[in-house]
């Protein structure tokens, strides 16, 4: 349950948007439930523990923050802190569920035999299989309705000169437009900025080819907002250097465009601004894969603010904009919900040689990578569940056939929907009136799970007084289900003092996790050469770190290496041309060993003390 609820403070513009045929008593669009979210505007931003996991570098408040953006939001204030800068990139609404790639290391033992024989072997070909990073999908009202308390609860931490850029496309994009103009005011719309890449286009079918994504700037106060254009100009075009060589009396060019040379830096961007995607084997590839170019982001952070200033993405994902950020000197900020995220991102930053703390939301449901693989994992968790049933809607999660009750449908929290956390009254209101009358089936019992009840009592009393049919609803602890989803990985080592210091040598990795995965893959595609597992399991490891400071709490990195997918070691940030032998030297005493497998899952154990 959240510590407490924390007031957005700041209330929408209300009135902007005239469009006649919706009523807006308290919002401009009137959604389905809309007036769920109200409420929860009204209850305000939900406040959890927040718990330190490890410090990067040298003292600093840059944070990486695993967690959901209205819990972020809510941190923040409470701990005072307004961002100048924020740039989001919310999921889409694109019905696409997006995957990462996740390659098998190569077997320290064999890494140098079979880097001789693969040579020629691209990258693609690794052995790899698909981990689901976050799901998208969503109906509009619903995603409108949660886009609407993010949007408020980003503007509640945002600073009075602060620019908010939302970057999405022709799915949802125009949509959340109208929202903008309801949370932030019509006014402070800056403007709306068309980012074009290019892609092979697809020459069979009746369309356009779509290249382009759309960024809503918003300004926080529309008469007092950053606005360095100095810093973001551009070169003209070759045809307009070109004309301008021949004076304002014409030129080969003359009937085209007038644009004339008139700042010697070159040009303020129009905007539409054409920015190659982030593609290959660019150096800032990380393997996210709806990660955005640094570019992007360097135009819009050098734009709307200033050094040292802190600079916040809620929807992190790769990291793009803190990276960006400390490179131009600004602080930022990176809230994402995905362990996969949080990685990335630590990896990325460290490697940048950028400072911050990580910090962890706890509450209780990001427990297994991402909300997505959490509900996925859940299907699987729930005894007798069955999907897909006829004359059950989209609402129920599934269903459980019982010889004496017949069929029961099962309500699941979205988790990727933080409204739904809390099963509270307006909630189980739509479960009462809305989703037991609509069912097409004779129904005795629906289970409903929840993470946490707003007032219990208050709302078993609800549904005692509410009930209008003789379903009966039983109501069921998701937590209990949760503590089952997460399998620790067993990891063997041997410790050892050597010359100089001591060697952490890994015998054996067993990571259950995986290879349940791995098997499936196996069994699914049955053309491609099936993944073979060694004894000992060391090329499931990504990362292994020793911390010699702390056996307890914090997690401070002495030393780490990672491994990248070729093989190749990184030590402590820094890329080496060497592969990895199975051993960590270190030249203190290790106090815990922390071990990343290729999925992200982390495994922390203590080392006993080498006599
Ligand atoms: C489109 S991606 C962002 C990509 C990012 N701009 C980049 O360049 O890598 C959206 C991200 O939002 C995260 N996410 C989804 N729901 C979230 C929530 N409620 N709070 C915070 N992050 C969330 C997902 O895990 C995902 O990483």
């Amino acid at each position: 349950m959240p510590i407490k609820y924390i007031s957005h403070a700041k209330n929408p513009v209300e009135g902007q948007a005239i469009l006649n045929n919706i009523t807006r008593p308290q919002r401009v669009l009137r959604y389905r439930e809309n007036n769920q979210v109200f409420d929860r505007i009204q209850r305000g931003m939900p406040f959890y523990e927040v718990e330190t996991q490890e410090i990067i570098g040298e003292p600093s408040d840059n944070l990486v923050l695993r967690g959901e953006c209205l819990s972020a939001c809510a941190y923040l204030k409470t701990q005072n802190i307004q961002v100048d800068l924020v740039y989001i990139d919310p999921p889409f609404a694109s019905g696409a569920d997006y995957a990462k790639k996740v390659y098998i290391r190569k077997h320290p033992k064999l890494a140098e035999k079979i880097a001789a024989a693969e040579q020629t072997m691209d990258s693609e070909e690794l052995r790899s299989f698909e981990e689901k990073m976050y799901g998208d999908m969503w109906q509009k009202e619903d995603y409108l309705n949660w886009m609407y308390e993010n949007l408020m609860a980003i503007k509640s931490v945002m600073s009075d000169t602060a620019s908010i850029y939302v970057h999405l496309d022709w799915h949802i994009g125009h949509y959340v437009k109208i929202l903008m103009d309801e949370v932030f005011g019509e006014g402070n719309f800056i403007n709306e900025i068309i980012w074009c890449y290019s892609r092979p286009s697809i020459n069979s079918q009746k369309n356009f080819t779509k290249l382009h994504d759309t960024i809503f700037w918003y300004s926080a106060d529309r008469d007092n907002f950053i606005a360095n254009m100095n810093d973001v100009r551009i070169e003209y075009s070759e045809k307009t250097k070109e004309r301008n060589k021949y004076g304002s009396g014409g030129s080969k060019y003359s009937g085209e465009s007038t644009e004339r040379i008139t700042h010697e830096d070159g040009k303020i961007p129009e905007d539409y601004w054409n920015i190659p995607m982030v593609v290959g084997n660019a150096n800032e590839v990380v393997g996210y894969s709806t990660q955005k170019p640094e570019a992007l982001l360097q135009r819009i952070i050098k734009a709307s603010s200033n050094e040292n200033m802190i600079i916040a993405d809620f929807f992190g994902g790769s990291g793009v904009t803190a990276k960006v950020a400390h490179d131009l000197g600004r602080r930022f900020i990176h809230c994402d919900v995905g362990i996969n995220s949080i990685q990335t991102v630590r990896d990325r930053l460290k490697e940048a040689g950028a400072s911050f703390q990580m910090l962890e939301i706890q509450d209780g449901v990001s427990l297994f990578r991402n909300p997505q693989q959490t509900m996925d994992k859940l299907a699987t968790l729930i005894p007798s569940l069955q999907r897909g049933v006829e004359g059950i809607g989209a609402f129920w999660f599934g269903s459980i056939v019982d010889s004496k009750l017949g069929t029961m449908p099962v309500y699941v929290p979205n988790l990727l929907n933080s409204q739904e956390k809390v099963l509270d009254i307006p909630q189980m209101n739509q479960i009462l009136n809305q989703e037991l009358p609509d069912l097409d089936i004779d129904v005795k019992k629906v289970i409903v799970y929840y993470i946490d009840i707003d007032g219990e009592q208050a709302l078993k009393k609800f549904i005692h007084n509410n009930n209008n049919t003789n379903i009966e609803v039983e109501l069921k602890d998701l937590k209990n289900l949760l503590h089952d989803v997460v399998i620790e990985d067993i990891v063997k080592v041997k410790c050892s003092e050597v010359e100089d210091g001591f060697e952490v040598e890994i015998m054996e990795f067993i990571s259950d996790r995986l290879l349940q995965k791995i098997e499936t893959f196996n069994q699914k595609s049955s053309t491609k050469t099936p993944i073979v597992m060694s004894d000992d399991g060391l090329e499931l490891i990504e990362m292994i770190a020793l911390d010699c400071e702390n056996d307890s709490g914090v997690w401070q990195s002495s030393t780490e290496i990672k491994i990248d997918k070729l093989g190749f070691v990184m030590k402590d940030g820094v890329k080496t041309k060497t592969f990895w032998d199975g051993k960590v030297f270190s030249e203190k005493q290790v106090k815990r060993l922390k071990v990343r497998n290729i999925s992200g899952d982390e495994t922390v154990m203590m080392l006993e003390a080498v006599q």
